[in-house]
């Protein structure tokens, strides 16, 4: 395998008059764990797609192991397995029979197919069910069904497009499992997109931050949040209507804080303590209800909020048409 499993050089994708991938160069190192992380609409799964050679670049290339995936698809594919953003298992086959498909649909032999099959159902912890119909498996089980059969072929990179986005923290947990269990193991590269901060602070190695088509952010998570060069936050939430009267209370104490939507957030400089108690003072005698204020650590949400002047997930449920994005997709 060479250094990097994917390559992505000045990426650009246009729908009409919408740039949906602008100018993105990126590179996945063999045996990494990357993480694309961007609100709905940012441009993940049209990158996604553009690895996979099913959307043609505007321009720019991709490589997948070293090979020209616009020159030589169909050998640039043979080494990605893909999970997409859409449930694709057959609800009136088994697993079992789910990976079957799948497997001669990869021109697995016949003779190999049936060893195939064990060993994705294994790898995804489905051995139990394998003779279950695939439209009696909870969404997680699904998932890893999903997920299994993108390794029948043992490609050397598992693509997976927002694998959790839906699921419940148990499931997304048992999904994270699977996700080392094979970077591990089977030392298959992983890119995976995501909206979820957590995930892509507790999986990835190394994280692109996406908005509005453009890589905006690239490092480890670690690296992401001293980028920001905040050493600590101070956060208070209240309801929407206060909020303004309480960010100007942040800046009488000497703070600069930024509104996203249910909370003040600012960065603390100087000496800390001091600014808390000042705010504390300002706040109380502007008589305004704060339900609840904190200083903590910068959080990969901070560090978006921060490059971008928004959250990565609308956190009221108040954006309702991104809600119900979310709740209709599977
Ligand atoms: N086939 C298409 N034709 C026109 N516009 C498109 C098409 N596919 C995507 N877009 C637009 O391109 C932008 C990026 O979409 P994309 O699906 O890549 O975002 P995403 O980051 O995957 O979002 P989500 O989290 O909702 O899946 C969006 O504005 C979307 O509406
Ligand atoms: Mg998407």
């Amino acid at each position: 395998m060479s250094e990097y499993a994917i390559q992505i050089e000045n990426l650009v994708k246009k729908f009409g008059d919408l740039t949906a991938v602008n100018n993105v160069s990126l590179n996945i190192k063999s045996g990494e764990i990357f993480g694309l992380l961007g609100p709905n609409g940012a441009g993940k799964s049209t990158t996604i797609n553009m690895i996979l050679g099913l959307l043609t670049p505007t321009s720019g290339r991709v490589l997948v192991d070293g090979v020209n995936m616009q020159q030589h698809p169909e050998k640039a594919r043979q080494e990605i397995g893909i999970v997409t953003q859409e449930t694709v298992v057959e609800p009136e086959l088994t697993a079992a029979q789910n990976l079957m498909i799948f497997g001669k649909l990869y021109h697995i032999p016949a003779s190999e197919l049936k060893k195939s099959v064990d060993f994705a159902l294994d790898l995804a912890d489905l051995n139990s069910f394998k003779d279950a119909y695939a439209g009696t498996f909870s969404g997680g089980m699904k998932r890893r069904l999903e997920t299994a059969k993108a390794l029948m072929h043992t490609p050397k990179v598992l693509l997976l497009d927002e694998p959790t986005t839906g699921l419940d923290i148990q499931n997304r947990t048992k999904i994270w499992g699977l996700l080392r269990k094979i970077n591990k193991e089977q030392n298959v590269t992983i890119l995976m997109t995501t909206q979820y901060l957590e995930e892509a602070d507790q999986l990835a190695n190394r994280i692109g931050i996406i908005d509005h088509g453009r890589l905006i952010a690239l490092g480890t998570p670690a690296e992401l949040r001293q980028k920001i060069g905040m050493s600590t936050l101070i956060e208070a939430s209240a309801d929407k209507d206060d909020l303004p009267k309480v960010a100007q209370a942040f800046k009488k104490a000497g703070l600069e804080p930024q509104v996203p939507s249910n909370k003040v957030v600012a960065p603390n400089t100087g000496k800390a303590v001091d600014k808390l108690e000042k705010l504390m003072r300002l706040l109380s005698e502007s008589k305004v209800v704060v339900h609840n204020i904190s200083m903590h650590e910068p959080t990969i949400d901070d560090v978006f909020l921060k490059l971008t002047g928004s959250e990565v997930r609308d956190q009221t449920g108040e954006d309702t048409s991104r809600t119900r994005v979310l709740m209709g997709r599977r």
